[in-house]
This record gives structure tokens, sequence and C-alpha cells, in this order.
């Protein structure tokens, strides 16, 4: 079940201010483009599938890796986020496991956080009859596509990737292949359903433009073979960039609200992250109580009171975060929180901040932790998810594989 049937939009393939002109021409997917002669052996509008529509139907895709340390960063900025647009398109959430292994991984551990995931979307409020719910690796179409952009890709364009540095390090050349490819990958995750919004936190958006440049160059380089086999979708913003017509929607990165960047707690300047060393960088969504106010007594600040605009955010970098953490929990613009406390010491913000996040957090970790002790429960749902998550992307696959070129024996 997808919901309620989608209506279509246009304006999922207006380009998002995210992706410059310049960005773009810098990578000219068409410069790449060979052409391929048509296949006389297909007839073109033979086993039509789910894929083949005339305008691309607007979709939720987003995911979140079971890394292990889920925490309050990944939920204002993803999972929190994903409720809501459950009930305006058909959305479908996944636990990416096969990202989770371009770093070292203990296999012991991998279905454990795999399970502890999907439970933070269930206790989040994602209903899984209304939105797809899975693990990536169930589904197969993901790996497959990911090849195919591979292909697709540039070194160079990969090369560029901030987190891919930052992960790798110094010691760069030891680095898995898998780690240096991972864009490729989360595009794939995205355009196996040719889904067209994607929520997330703003450590992603520099992926979301590559995967909008591989689905261009794809678009472009096998326009012929789009057109000749009536795959292609009419492009509703015709552009000297892109054939008239696409099998690839350019997917809309959606990252936005007061906590697309949230901060460690004991450096403002440092994104809240899973692999922090310290504990009391980040608050995990199964933390007590007692530690989540533990960890907003100890959170890093400066001696001054807090201002009544945001301009006296500017060079505060730990208040800022602090005040943001306050808005998206509250649902409060970061104006409104500070007219609130204007003027107040710490002393008196931090203790409402973790009454606040208390609030909000404890009944989502006792949800999680009544649903880890039933993980029957939760992989019935990942099958299911998986199953109604293949019948999306196995039409996709076969018809990419066919603009491919590649023999069909069965
Ligand atoms: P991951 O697992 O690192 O993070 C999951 C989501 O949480 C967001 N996030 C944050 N948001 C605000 N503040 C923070 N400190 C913070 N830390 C993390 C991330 O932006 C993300 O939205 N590559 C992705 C997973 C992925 C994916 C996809 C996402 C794979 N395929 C396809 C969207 C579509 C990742 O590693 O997220």
């Amino acid at each position: 079940m997808q919901g309620r049937p989608a209506k279509t939009v246009r304006s999922a393939l207006r380009p998002p201010l995210s992706l410059a002109p310049r960005a773009r021409l810098r990578h000219n997917p068409r410069a790449h483009g060979t052409c391929h002669a048509p296949h006389p052996a297909i007839d073109p509008r033979s086993k039509l599938g789910d894929s083949h529509l005339t305008e691309f139907q607007p979709r939720v895709f987003s995911g979140v890796q079971p890394t292990g340390n889920l925490h309050l960063g990944n939920y204002l900025g993803a999972i929190a986020r994903f409720v809501p647009l459950q009930d305006e398109m058909p959305a479908i959430y996944c636990v990416v496991d096969l990202h989770a292994i371009t770093v070292k991984h203990d296999p012991a551990l991998l279905a454990g956080t795999t399970r502890e995931v999907t439970a933070a979307y269930l206790a989040a409020g994602i209903d899984p009859k209304k939105a797809i719910i899975f693990n990536q690796s169930q589904v197969r179409e993901h790996a497959e596509l990911a090849w195919i952009f591979n292909c697709i890709a540039r070194i160079g364009w990969l090369s560029r990737m901030t987190q891919f540095k930052e992960k790798a390090g110094k010691n760069r050349e030891n680095a898995s292949v898998g780690l240096f490819a991972y864009p490729t990958l989360m595009a794939a995750d995205i355009l196996a359903y040719r889904a067209t919004h994607v929520p997330v936190g703003d450590d992603q958006k520099q992926h979301l433009e590559l995967t909008r440049d591989i689905a261009q160059k794809f678009n472009n380089d096998f326009a012929d073979q789009i057109k000749e086999l009536g795959l292609g979708i009419p492009n509703p913003t015709p552009s000297p960039e892109l054939p008239d017509e696409l099998f690839f929607p350019l997917t809309e990165p959606m990252i936005a609200g007061p906590a697309t960047r949230i901060m460690s707690l004991r450096d403002g300047t440092k994104k809240m992250s899973k692999s922090d060393p310290s504990d009391l960088s980040r608050i995990n969504l199964r933390d007590s109580a007692e530690e989540i106010a533990k960890k907003i007594r100890k959170a890093k600040t400066d001696p001054e009171p807090l201002p009544s605009e945001m301009d006296g955010l500017a060079e505060r970098p730990e208040a800022a975060n602090l005040v943001g953490i306050y808005a998206a929990l509250s649902g409060k613009s970061k104006d409104a929180v500070l007219s609130e406390f204007a003027g107040q010491p710490f002393s008196i913000f931090k203790p409402a901040l973790a009454d606040l996040a208390v609030d909000k957090l404890a009944p989502m970790t006792g949800e999680m932790n009544r649903l880890l002790a039933d993980p029957g429960h939760i992989d019935a749902v990942l099958r299911d998810g998986a199953g109604r998550a293949s019948e999306i992307a196995g039409p996709v696959l076969r018809d990419a594989r066919r603009i491919m070129g590649f023999l069909e024996g069965r």
C-alpha cells in the first residue's frame, strides 16, 4: 500500500537553488554523451512496467545508515521530517545497510542496528501501512543500479565529495572502493524509485547534487534509446542541457527548517555525529532522561546571556546550536525562542531545554525499546516493505537494462 494515489507535479523537476549552474556545467554530463543505435530486436512498447509514466509522480525517498548511535541530529534533521511527508505523497524510508559496510563493520551487530533504525522510524510516527519501510540489502535493484551509475559517474565528480575526504582521512589509499563509490549507491537508492523529493540534513547536499548530475548524464547519454523504447517522460523544464524526454527525474533536495545541521554539544563548529568519540557530544535516541539532562547541563556554552535577535548569535556557535535545538523540538522559530529567552543566562535556558528534550524524546525512546523487544515484528515490517519496494524498483530496473542495451534472456 502506497497511500492515496499520487498527483503528478511538475515542480519535481524545478532545478533547486542548491545546484549552481556552474556546478552542472563543470561536469557537463552531455560532453560524455554516447550515441547508441536502437536495438532492432526490441519492441519499443512491449512489457511497459510501472516505470512507464507520462509525468514523474511525486515520491519521497530517504535513508538512514544503521551504524549505531542514532542521535538528535538524525532525528531532527531527517526522521522527524519524514513523518508529515508520508501524508503528502507516497514515501519510501530505507535503512541503508549496504552503506553501513563501506567502513569496517561488525556483522554480528548489523541486524541489531538495522532494527534500531527501523524502531526509530516507527517510534517517530512513520506508519508502515502508509509509507514503505525496508532495509536496502533486501532489494537487489539498489546494488544493480549502483553498478550502472558507477559507469555513468566520473572519477573527478566522486573525488570532489567532501564526505569521502573526511571519512577516508589521511589514509585514503586504504579506504574501501565502496566508500569512494558511496554516492553512486545513494543516487541508485533514490532513482530506483524515480523519487522526486529527498528530505535530508545539510551534510547530504553534495550527494544530492551528484544524484542530479548522474540522472542528467544518464538522460543525455541514452536519450536516443529512451525515446526509441518509448520510456521517456516529457521534460517539463526544457533546457539546452537536457533532452526533451527524461528517464530519471532531477530530484529535489529538501533541506529546510531549524535543524538541518545540529552541532556537537562539545564543539559548536563540529557536526553532531555518530562517530564522535565523546558520547557527551551527542544526545542518542536511546539515552535515558537522566543522560539527556546531564548532556545538556554539560553542553559547552559561553558566559553571555541569550540575545534578543538572531544577529547576536552570529559569533556564538554553541549558543546558536542550543537555540536551534530548542526551536526544532518545540516547533517554534529561532526568533520566537529568542524573544522568549532574551537576556536569560544559560542557567535558566539549559534546564528549560533539558525539560523540553526529555518531554519530546522520552516517549520515543520508550517506544523504541518496546519495539526492539519484539524483533520478529520489526523484521516483518522490513520484509513487507522490501516486497513493496521491489514492485516499484523492479520495473524501473528492467527498463534501465533495456535502455543500456543488455540482452534479455528471460
Ligand atoms: P546518515 O545515516 O549519516 O544520516 C541520516 C540523516 O540524518 C541527517 N543528519 C543530520 N541532520 C542534522 N544535523 C546533524 N548533525 C545530522 N547528522 C546526520 C543526515 O543528513 C541524513 O539525512 N548517505 C546518507 C544515507 C542515505 C540516503 C540515501 C539519504 C543513503 N542513501 C538516499 C537520502 C537518500 C547518510 O549517510 O545519512
